[in-house]
């Protein structure tokens, strides 16, 4: 299982007015655990009240490159991003877990592909990583930004993507929408909804012949850019998409996990770094993330929303109901794997593999 280190703050940012950038010196003896393919997330915990809290941000360094930054947007009475912007100084440390998360594309391609990116206010953070990987380690390779803020001064890493405009004019296409600013051309107003995907492809991807789509946005826009794309010709299995938050009704709560005597108890065994574990849950009751928990055994998660599949893991043996998933692609869950966050047992025993690749 991945295990958190501290590491060293190096610094901290305005991005915006309600974002922050931090960056984190990731020492030598810890790069390999930390490298990172453009899209993944850090997963952090401090503690609040004396309780741990756990974010997941996206990185938004291009690959290969340190100190490793992620961007933080500044949520009100937001546990992690408040700390972030009013507490956290420079060279303070921070307990950070290796990298993850599904979503990202596979960097350092000689062949040469062409890819169009839709990112939504603080869904950039991981698009900034791809586009800025696939401009720097895939020379032959051209990408098409699609960004919607409300405003210009809300727009997270709006230099970064200059500076990518004018070191990469003839690859990269960088194209501003903005949904409370009055825009000289109407195609830059509005927000990115399916109407406006269909609008902006049309005009500036036409002939393109886009081989990938990553999105990353608000749940409501990941359907809408999906849909849109899929409608325009896309292979479904070519648009990727990472929401940057559970939608609010769909993430399942933790429940109280309470076994009595006369419960139906179901066996739970783990496998996890060759090692086995098991433990006693109720059928109806909490996910098996919080439901080990209750028994002492920490088994990795971060978001707890079904989105970062940090706690992703294989039903190898037994039945489980997967409540929500944001975080697995299809031919994942069709091979059996799970987000231990979000599913409950089904059968009387089931046996768990995070070893499982
Ligand atoms: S902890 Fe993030 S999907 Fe389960």
């Amino acid at each position: 299982m991945k295990q958190f280190h501290s590491l060293r703050v190096i610094a901290k940012t305005s991005e915006t007015r309600d974002s922050v950038r931090i960056a984190f010196d990731v020492p030598e003896n810890l790069r390999d655990e930390f490298s990172f393919m453009p899209g993944q997330h850090l997963p952090i915990q401090i503690e609040r009240d004396g309780k741990p809290v756990r974010r997941t941000y996206s990185i938004c360094s291009p690959i290969g490159c340190w100190p490793l930054e992620i961007g933080v947007r500044i949520q009100p009475g937001g546990q992690f991003s408040e700390f972030a912007a009013n507490e956290l100084k420079v060279g303070d440390s921070l307990d950070v877990m290796p990298p993850t998360g599904r979503f990202h594309l596979d960097a350092h391609r000689q062949d040469g592909k062409t890819h169009i990116a839709f990112a939504a206010g603080s869904g950039i953070t991981p698009i900034m990583s791809m586009v800025a990987s696939i401009l720097t380690s895939e020379p032959n390779s051209r990408v098409a930004l699609f960004y919607g803020n409300r405003e210009q001064n809300t727009t997270m890493f709006i230099e970064d993507l200059f500076a990518l405009k004018n070191r990469f004019p003839e690859r990269l296409q960088l194209h501003f929408v903005f949904s409370q600013e009055d825009q000289e051309f109407e195609i830059s107003g509005g927000r990115i909804d399916g109407n406006k995907v269909a609008e902006l492809y049309e005009r500036f991807c036409s002939g393109m012949n886009v081989d990938e789509a990553w999105v990353c946005g608000p749940d409501s826009m990941i359907g809408d850019v999906t849909d849109a794309l899929v409608g325009l010709g896309m292979q479904a299995d070519a648009v990727h998409a990472e929401r940057f938050g559970a939608p609010r009704k769909g993430g399942k709560k933790p429940a109280e996990s309470v076994l009595s005597e006369s419960e139906d108890a179901v066996k739970v065994t783990v496998i996890m770094d060759g090692h086995e574990k098991s433990f006693k849950m109720p059928r109806n009751g909490s996910n098996f993330v919080d439901a080990a928990a209750e028994q002492g055994i920490e088994l990795p998660f971060s978001c707890k929303g079904g989105v970062c599949a940090t706690c992703r893991t294989h039903v190898r043996r037994g039945d489980v109901n997967m409540a929500v998933n944001y975080g697995l692609e299809p031919w994942e869950v069709d091979k059996g794997f799970v987000l231990a966050c979000q599913s409950t047992p089904n059968s009387d025993e089931v046996l768990l593999d995070y070893d499982k690749s």
